[in-house]
């Protein structure tokens, strides 16, 4: 039995006064009706302390891909930790389901990548990425190979390295190892200068890129790290052939590049893994975490090629990177169950078919006068507001948009993401459209809402 069961609401938020929340605002969560309590979650809903329903419009956050309370995946982690319930795979270690799951994520992604370093993050997942590259270079003798080009916009995680690499925005106020990182402008076609077709304004980015290489020296820099589509940046999609123009660019250069799929693997795209499938590249590593076991235990891979594999296992190469909880057995049990319920039940393909209608059903939010834009892809969507729709003006920070919507949305049942002037939606990939009708009308009820008092 839970053991919060006979708690009430208000006396699980004065325990909670002793947790640290993730990105907040510390402050303002001293008033414990700011906070929400998630007690309980099944299918595509989640169930505050006092009973009240939601669809879970985020997926938990971009990760509950298979949905809510799957008693295979539950079973499947209970079933292993009375088998083992811990090893390492440090030094010559391994376990049954390490081993498995190695060679399944190999057998899911693109044909050159076949060695997979299990973490517990996305974050970690690229550090590991960026810490490997190092390593990588440094073997090869190049050892000024060491910077990282990322983009205005991106959001790779919270440890040290991942949010140096993540947009500045995200880290006012915070240090982070800057030195290691040049920064390329975000393939944001919305907010594109107003002289250039789409077609331009990518041909611009890649001329940027190229320009800071040269500029930089292509023996400085170890990798390119991009997001297929930016998440928390606000749900990018970048102009048709960016990302292929810019694999191009880092192959010409000798620059490693590394495709951050934490939130798109997995279904998310209605593909396993969406570089190749989707964007057309084939990247020398590939990170995801989220929907390797669909949030149900915390896990991430570190996915590199075999010619980065055959530097760091030559002769006198150690592996000097390790992880108390890699290759977790419970995580591993998770992670297998997880992926047979996207392919037993072909998750992806229905991905694949009602993704589209997602995307035109939200399209209608467009008709309201503060909706700038709906956009992403599949089954993750962004809506952005704006003042005035003509001129694209943003709302001030402090008119809090995103907050005001997501709030009014909460209230008739719906948990959407505010990120600034956005709502956000990253939903459990198992909604049908009888959902998805429900998400709609709700936004549009909490975007009238909110426009009445502006
Ligand atoms: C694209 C991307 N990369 C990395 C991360 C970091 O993952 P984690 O929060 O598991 O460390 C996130 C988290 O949202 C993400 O969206």
């Amino acid at each position: 039995m839970n053991s919060n069961a006979a708690l009430s609401t208000g006396e699980i938020l004065d325990l909670d006064e002793h947790l640290v929340h993730s990105f907040a605002d510390l402050n303002a969560l001293k008033q414990k009706d700011a906070r929400t309590v998630i007690a309980r979650a099944a299918g595509p809903y989640v169930f505050d302390a006092d009973g009240r329903r939601y669809i879970d419009g985020i997926g938990g956050l971009w990760c509950v891909n298979v949905g809510h309370g799957r008693r295979e995946i539950i079973d499947a982690i209970a079933a292993q930790l009375h088998d083992l319930d811990y090893y390492s795979t440090f030094y010559n270690l391994t376990h049954p389901l390490a081993a498995e799951l190695s060679a399944k994520i190999a057998g899911l992604t693109p044909d050159q990548l076949n060695h997979v370093y299990f973490g517990n993050s996305g974050s970690v997942a690229n550090d590991t990425a960026v810490r490997i590259l190092h390593h990588y270079f440094n073997r090869r003798g190049q050892k000024s190979k060491k910077r990282i080009l990322s983009r205005i916009g991106a959001y790779h995680g919270s440890t040290h390295m991942a949010i140096a690499m993540t947009t500045p925005a995200y880290r006012e106020g915070w240090d982070s190892a800057d030195s290691l990182v040049e920064f390329l402008s975000s393939p944001y076609p919305y907010r594109r200068p107003d002289n250039m077709t789409r077609e331009q304004f990518c041909d611009f980015l890649i001329e940027e890129m190229v320009a800071r290489i040269e500029a930089v020296g292509a023996e400085n820099i170890a990798g390119f790290i991009a997001e297929p589509i930016m998440g928390a940046g606000g749900v990018i999609v970048p102009p048709a052939g960016y990302h292929r123009r810019a694999f191009e660019v880092c192959q010409r250069y000798e620059i490693m590049t590394i495709s951050d799929e934490v939130v798109t693997a997995f279904g998310r795209l209605g593909q396993m893994f969406a570089s190749q499938k989707v964007f057309g590249i084939e990247p020398d590593i590939i990170c995801t975490a989220k929907g390797l076991t669909s949030g149900y235990q915390p896990m991430s891979a570190t996915i590199i090629s075999d010619q980065i594999f055959e530097v760091i296992s030559e002769p006198g190469a150690r592996f000097l990177h390790g992880m108390t909880y890699s290759g977790h057995p419970a995580c591993c049990a998770a992670a297998l169950a997880n992926i047979a319920i996207l392919e037993n039940e072909n998750i992806c393909e229905h991905v694949q078919q009602l993704g589209p209608k997602f995307e035109s059903t939200l399209m209608r939010l467009e008709q309201l006068d503060i909706v700038g834009e709906v956009r992403g892809s599949h089954f993750m969507m962004g809506i952005e507001f704006v003042s005035d729709k003509s001129t694209r003006q943003a709302f001030p920070e402090d008119a809090n948009i995103g907050g005001r919507i997501a709030s009014e949305a909460q209230s008739r049942g719906l948990i959407v993401r505010p990120l600034g002037s956005m709502a956000v939606l990253s939903p459990c990939l198992i909604l049908d459209q009888g959902h998805i009708d429900d998400i709609v009308d709700i936004l549009e009820q909490s975007i009238s809402a909110v426009m009445s008092e502006l």
